[in-house]
């Protein structure tokens, strides 16, 4: 079994992301006027619309994988020459230079699955932010009841047709553990071919470590950050208990 990241075509055709994100955070680097860097830039969804709006933007990712595709598609968008796409770990990097926007938006923090795993890429963040420069993240919000509903069951999240015409249908199998806040997923890709007749099937794995909106906040000022704006959708519509999704800003205390 592999990583889900492994398969960095079938993100793209199944990943389009959350309602407006990347229209919020490319607003969000517009008013932050300076460096941005992307933390989990993944295969450059976000990333590589601000480089073509001519931001200079920094894209950090584990996998190589999803960091060959995202050079192949700056290339093919003509910007490859000004985004830079490195190789790294948000949980220790050093990249010598500081940013005026540091986000790290689709979900990509509740990959670390320790709070010292958190706490070590707070700290990163803190030491790469310039003066008054802010950090934006997104997560999504714990329901207990959709826990429940979803808990080692299979998961049909949705069908693509690729441009060939072939159909890659995703599902997911989760299993939860509550004690540790995690959600452990086993993600299946099953191609078909216009027949209908299967033809590749592909299983990754990916763990997330669930936050709580309240854990977040005081996560964030015990690494030295206070909380600047705080939003329940990328529309910027206030957070409430019916919100499903936690979009904040942070700033150095
Ligand atoms: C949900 S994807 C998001 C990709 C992209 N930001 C987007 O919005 O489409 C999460 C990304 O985080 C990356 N990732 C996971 N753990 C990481 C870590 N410790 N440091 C850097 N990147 C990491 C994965 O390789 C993956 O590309």
């Amino acid at each position: 079994m592999s990583n889900m990241y492994d398969w960095a075509d079938y993100y793209d055709l199944t990943q389009r992301g959350l309602n407006g994100d990347v229209e919020y955070y490319m607003d969000q680097a517009k008013q932050a006027g300076g460096k941005v860097l992307e933390l989990g830039c993944g295969t450059g969804r976000i990333t590589l619309p601000l480089a073509q709006a001519g931001i200079p933007v920094t894209g950090l990712d584990l996998s190589q994988t999803m960091l060959d595709r995202a050079k192949a598609k700056a290339e093919e968008l003509g910007v490859a020459d000004s985004v830079r796409l490195l190789q790294g770990d948000m949980r220790s990097f050093d990249l010598g230079e500081t940013y005026s926007l540091i986000m790290i938006p689709f979900r990509s923090f509740l990959h670390l699955l320790h709070i010292q795993e958190q706490m070590k890429a707070l700290a990163c963040i803190r030491k790469h932010l310039a003066p008054g420069g802010k950090f934006a993240m997104n997560v999504f919000v714990p329901k207990i009841q959709h826990f429940n509903e979803e808990n080692e069951k299979m998961s049909l999240r949705g069908t693509h047709r690729m441009e060939n015409g072939d159909e890659v249908a995703m599902w997911d199998y989760t299993r939860y553990d509550h004690f540790q806040q995690l959600a452990e997923v086993t993600r299946i890709y099953e191609r078909s071919n216009a027949a209908g007749v299967m033809t590749e099937r592909v299983t990754g794995r990916f763990t997330l470590r669930y936050i709580f909106p309240t854990e977040l906040h005081h996560l964030l000022r015990l690494n030295g950050f206070k909380v600047t704006q705080r939003y329940g959708s990328f529309a910027k519509t206030a957070f409430d208990a019916s919100s499903s999704e936690l979009i904040l800003v942070a700033e150095a205390l």
